[in-house]
């Protein structure tokens, strides 16, 4: 296999501590859409690997040495860890551009805000406390909160580095033992952080790692009857398979599905501000956040106005290679996710209001997709409803307040939204009016936020993740009554 990069971790698990290869012997290529070429491998997880995860990890925290360590020395792991980050994060960040294809200052923040993750976590791990319930006379009643044992964690390709501080900081701060399989098409970062997890002292079975395909190894974790608790980021399809699998079970699992996020602009926004912010929040990381803005609603006042000034801007981006000086767009992930943005832009029942270019100097073999904005589109439209993951943005027109809600309500998904308006009466109406997790008033956070509490409704999942809440989504509670007598 090819190894022409130090910073390529080897196509190896880890499980228990140690390093191995797949059980079966296989490895998948790994091939950068930045190029279309091959420059690494990782093992071909299945069943037996995950079998040997999950059972170093019950092991670690059925008694093991994880099981005995207090809040404060779990912490004090974690924050190492995320020191460590900080330490290679340059290196992480070429190899994180590499592996997905994301613009490297995006990459480079995206490693500030995992390192983030462990030092948020690290820091609360000793902080989460119980409760006493003042109760019948000649009762002490605690409430306390207890880790789940070991939890799953399946985690997407968008955000690789990102995603594993997100699902699994906040389980090992509460104490659970991890079994991660990360996305098949970018996961390499991921392998680097867990050497780092070893290296700075994590008990063997705290950190699993298992690599492979959604279809074997993921399916493989989601029905393992070793696992206590399931957290999952990807498509609406697999989720519904995790949330069966979980059921079978009989455990929880936290779903975060993405969404058709709106960004709505009322006619007294500031549109100096809002601007920069309404195309960004689609042309981050190509599009392909779970959070991205990917509907604009306008109020019809100012619509032709907003709508030239979109369409400038959008002309003005050009998809070319990540690692260039500026690079705002790259390539999508993988060929098949360039032949599924690209279908939704060849039948999108709207019209093309813009369209950005691709670099002439961009490889052919790259997966390059131009950037188009659509408007005004119906807000029934199939482009204005479904998730595209690209960089493909709708441009819808509303009349009131009413309508603007209606529309920015109007999907199966609730993940974010944002409202712009300088009428603070207004701001506060919609922002509870809006069915979804997050709301930004006059701006928009896709990414980051470690200390917000995030997450969806229907279509884009349920639980939450980031902040304390995850604390609580990655504990149970135990009531513990006393009868000590008056
Ligand atoms: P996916 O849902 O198949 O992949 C996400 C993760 O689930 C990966 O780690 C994958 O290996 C795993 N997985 C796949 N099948 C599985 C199974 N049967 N059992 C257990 N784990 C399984 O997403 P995919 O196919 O890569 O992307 C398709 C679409 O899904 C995207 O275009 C986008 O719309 C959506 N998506 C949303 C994400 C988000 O952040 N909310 C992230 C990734 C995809
Ligand atoms: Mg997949």
């Amino acid at each position: 296999m090819i190894r022409n990069d130090m910073t390529v971790p080897p196509p190896l698990n880890l499980i228990g501590g140690q390093w191995k290869a797949a059980a079966n012997g296989q490895e998948i290529p790994v091939i950068s859409p930045i190029d279309g070429q091959p420059f690494a491998s990782i093992a071909d997880g299945g069943n037996e690997d995950i079998d040997a995860a999950v059972m170093a990890a019950r092991a670690a925290f059925d008694g093991g040495e994880w099981s005995r360590l207090t809040a404060l020395e779990r912490g004090r792991l974690l924050m190492r860890l995320s020191v460590r980050i900080l330490d290679v994060a340059e290196d992480l960040a070429q190899l994180e551009t590499r592996d997905t294809g994301k613009p490297l200052a995006q990459a480079r923040a995206d490693m500030q805000v995992t390192a983030r993750y462990f030092e948020f976590y690290g820091a609360a791990a000793d902080k989460v406390h119980g409760d006493i319930i003042p109760f019948l006379a000649g009762y002490n009643v605690e409430v306390q909160r207890e880790p789940h044992g070991v939890t799953g964690h399946i985690i997407p390709w968008n955000y690789p580095a990102q995603m594993f501080g997100r699902s699994v900081a906040p389980a090992l701060a509460m104490g659970n033992a991890i079994v991660l399989k990360p996305a098949e098409d970018g996961c390499l970062t991921t392998l680097r952080i867990a050497a780092l997890a070893v290296e700075v002292g994590f008990p063997a079975g705290s950190v699993n790692l298992v690599t492979g395909r959604g279809t074997v190894a993921g399916a493989a974790l989601t029905v393992h009857r070793g696992v206590d608790f399931l957290s999952f980021t990807g498509s609406p399809e697999v989720g519904v398979m995790i949330q069966t699998a979980a059921a079978r079970n009989f455990v929880g699992c936290t779903l975060e599905l993405g969404g058709k996020s709106p960004q709505v602009v009322f006619e007294d926004a500031d549109l100096d501000v809002a601007m920069p912010f309404l195309v960004n929040a689609i042309i981050q990381n190509a599009g392909q956040t779970c959070a991205a803005g990917a509907r604009v609603l306008v109020q019809a006042s100012i619509y032709d106005k907003v709508a030239a000034e979109i369409a400038r801007r959008f002309s003005a981006i050009v998809a070319g290679d990540p690692r260039a000086e500026g690079a705002v767009l790259g390539p999508v992930i993988s060929p098949r996710q360039k032949d599924r943005v690209e279908a939704y832009i060849a039948h999108a029942d709207a019209p093309v209001l813009a369209r950005g270019s691709i670099s002439p100097d961009a490889a052919a073999e790259g997966c390059y997709v131009a950037p188009v904005v659509f408007g005004p589109c119906n807000p029934k439209a199939r482009i204005a409803q479904e998730e595209v993951f690209g960089p493909v943005l709708c441009l819808i027109p509303f009349t009131d307040e009413a309508d603007a809600i209606a529309i920015a309500n109007g999907t199966e998904y609730g993940l974010v939204a944002s409202v712009w308006t300088r009428d603070g009466g207004r701001q506060n109406r919609v922002a509870k009016k809006l069915h979804c997790g997050q709301v930004f008033i006059n701006g928009y956070g896709a990414g980051g936020g470690v200390e917000l509490p995030f997450g969806g409704i229907r279509k884009s999942g349920h639980g939450r993740e980031k902040g304390f809440a995850a604390l609580h989504e990655f504990s149970h509670i135990k009531t513990i009554v006393n009868n000590h007598g008056v």
